[in-house]
């Protein structure tokens, strides 16, 4: 492989980020230390929630969340095949089933006018997901919920900073989890919040991610079955001076964002973004995709050409149902979920972070447009 020109991601460390974390380990308190409430209390704060509870992944979080909830093997669970694989496995890890709503051809959520006909009397749980950063349209999803009285719970991983109809993402549901790995908005190196309002629903999730540990008794004393999900104080001072600067990144990613769609608008192969105009996004990855008369195999030439140029890329994201497991367990065949299958077939992540240069950018650009050509 050439080297690597333009990375596809990188998060933005600066000098308070580095001091945060070199003082957490001059001190004692690696873990369960004074800056796991501390990151908490600031981040259920900036979302103007009562309780955040931070854990050592996005994944952890979604597993407790649904594990907290109580599904299981009878119960089903509506999101989105168009997602990261982690949405959808939360439910698979507490035995119960996913079921999926197709995707809305531009926005690329799920389309929150087939959520109706697809709940049962098995539906425990639905879980929209604001996919790259785009929100979903809370009022129906909400209208519906509510009228079959179903929890919902937001997949905001990719979301944090984005609003609907002037309140945040995150904001909307019985819980919402998000997380901070490196390509995030923010980053904690590896790390997650569930954020909700629900006191009881805090603090089972707080003792699960302890090992089941009851707060009122001792170190070895589990009230119930627990993990390991800890986050360390080392990547929670890392996610205070992280959310310090959210605003400026979600404005710094905003305008790499419109950088390129200005710069792409006159690229007839290539379907762009539509705008949002219900609220705000908080751009997670820049995804373009082809149209519908090229192939994947096209696709993939593009992203062979990209990476053979050194600029990264990826096909964000292949269908949750088509994964082999997901096949073999329950029986899902391409054709279940036709706009998730063509619009995954053809997607192109670009190179996407704060401080992406404007020579980079054009790079990337001219390069995306060569790669085209050679279709
Ligand atoms: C929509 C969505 N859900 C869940 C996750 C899981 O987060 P993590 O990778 O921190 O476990 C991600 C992360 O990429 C995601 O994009």
């Amino acid at each position: 492989m050439p080297q690597e020109r333009v990375p596809l991601s990188r998060p933005d460390i600066g000098p308070a980020d580095i001091e945060a974390v070199v003082a957490v380990l001059k001190t004692p308190h690696l873990s369960l230390g004074p800056k796991l409430p501390a990151f908490e209390n600031a981040f259920a704060q900036f979302l103007g929630m009562k309780h955040a509870v931070a854990v050592n992944s996005g994944t952890s979080a979604l597993h407790l969340v649904v594990r907290a909830l109580g599904l299981g093997p009878a119960d089903e669970m509506i999101t989105s095949p168009f997602t990261f694989v982690a949405t959808a496995n939360c439910a698979l890890f507490e035995g119960a089933r996913p079921v999926f709503v197709d995707i809305d051809p531009e926005t690329w959520n799920f389309d929150a006018t087939k959520l109706e006909s697809a709940i049962t009397e098995r539906t425990r749980l639905i879980m929209p997901v604001h996919i790259f950063g785009r929100p979903m349209p809370m009022d129906a999803i909400l209208r519906v919920a509510e009228a079959r009285r179903v929890p919902v719970v937001e997949d905001a991983c990719e979301a944090l900073g984005a609003t609907y109809k002037g309140r945040k993402v995150g904001t909307f549901g019985i819980a919402s989890t998000f997380a901070f790995y490196p390509n995030k908005q923010m980053t904690t190196g590896e790390g997650g919040m569930v954020v909700t309002n629900d006191e009881r629903l805090a603090g089972l999730c707080k003792s699960m991610r302890n090992q089941g540990r009851d707060p009122e008794a001792g170190w070895l004393a589990h009230a119930r079955l627990g993990y390991n999900y800890r986050l360390s104080d080392i990547n929670c001072a890392l996610g205070l001076s992280q959310l310090a600067r959210l605003p400026e990144f979600v404005a710094l990613r905003q305008r790499v964002a419109e950088r390129y769609l200005a710069k792409l608008a006159d690229v007839g192969e290539l379907v762009l973004p539509p705008p949002y105009r219900e609220g705000t996004m908080s751009w997670f990855v820049f995804v373009v995709r082809l149209a519908d008369r090229f192939t994947q195999q096209d696709r993939d030439a593009v992203l062979a050409y990209l990476r053979e140029q050194g600029i990264g890329t990826n096909n964000y994201f292949s269908p949750v149902h088509l994964q082999t497991f997901y096949r073999d367990r329950f029986g899902f065949k391409p054709g279940d979920f036709p706009v998730t299958e063509r619009v995954a077939a053809r997607t192109i992540a670009l190179p996407f972070y704060n401080r992406l240069t404007e020579e980079d950018q054009d790079l990337v650009v001219e390069t995306l447009k060569a790669a085209i050509a050679r279709l």
